[in-house]
């Protein structure tokens, strides 16, 4: 049984995931109305991987019997400065979520709940990847700014999507 106040977190992240899961939805679309469609189909992808994250929480909710609320979500930004602003963004969140996603393990740990703490594990080393991507791009951009086509090569050659991770925990919807 997850412990209660670490149930109430998660359903909170929930929410955070499918907050960043719009705000990648409003990055991409940017992009492609920007006419740079590698950048808009990172972002698309990222949204992607944001509304699995927020599944795979709904998934293990109903697999351990407790409740679960699917959320509101608050407004992405949707305009920008630049090319380079998203990303700065993008940073910015993926650092935000890093700090939640901790304090979720460091709930289930104070609580001596191992199973949530053990769920937790596979999002801890998922956020490190994500830091990491978003801190390339935002070199990559910055470097970028006056030849949008340097930034455009690199994901096609970087960051063309990763293949199925099969340590990953299911998503609620996903089958399996
Ligand atoms: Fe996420
Ligand atoms: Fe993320």
């Amino acid at each position: 049984m997850p412990a209660s106040a670490f149930v109430a977190k998660l359903n909170e992240q929930i929410a955070n995931e499918f907050s960043a899961h719009q705000q990648y939805v409003a990055c991409a679309v940017y992009f492609d109305g920007e006419t740079l469609p590698q950048l808009a189909g990172f972002f698309y992808r990222q949204a992607m991987e944001e509304r699995d994250h927020a599944m795979m929480m709904v998934q293990y909710l109903l697999d351990t019997d407790e409740q679960v609320t699917i959320p509101g979500v608050s407004a992405p930004v949707t305009t920008f400065a630049d090319v380079v602003a998203p990303v700065e963004l993008a940073l910015d969140q993926e650092k935000r979520v890093t700090a939640q996603i901790n304090e979720l393990a460091g709930v289930a740990r104070s609580e001596n709940d191992f199973t949530s703490e053990q769920f937790m594990q596979w999002f801890i080393k998922e956020q490190v990847e994500e830091v990491a991507t978003m801190s390339d791009l935002l070199r990559v951009a910055e470097r970028s700014r006056d030849d949008l086509h340097d930034i455009e090569d690199y994901i096609a050659r970087e960051q063309s999507g990763e293949g199925e991770d099969p340590t990953a925990p299911r998503a609620a919807g996903a089958g399996g």
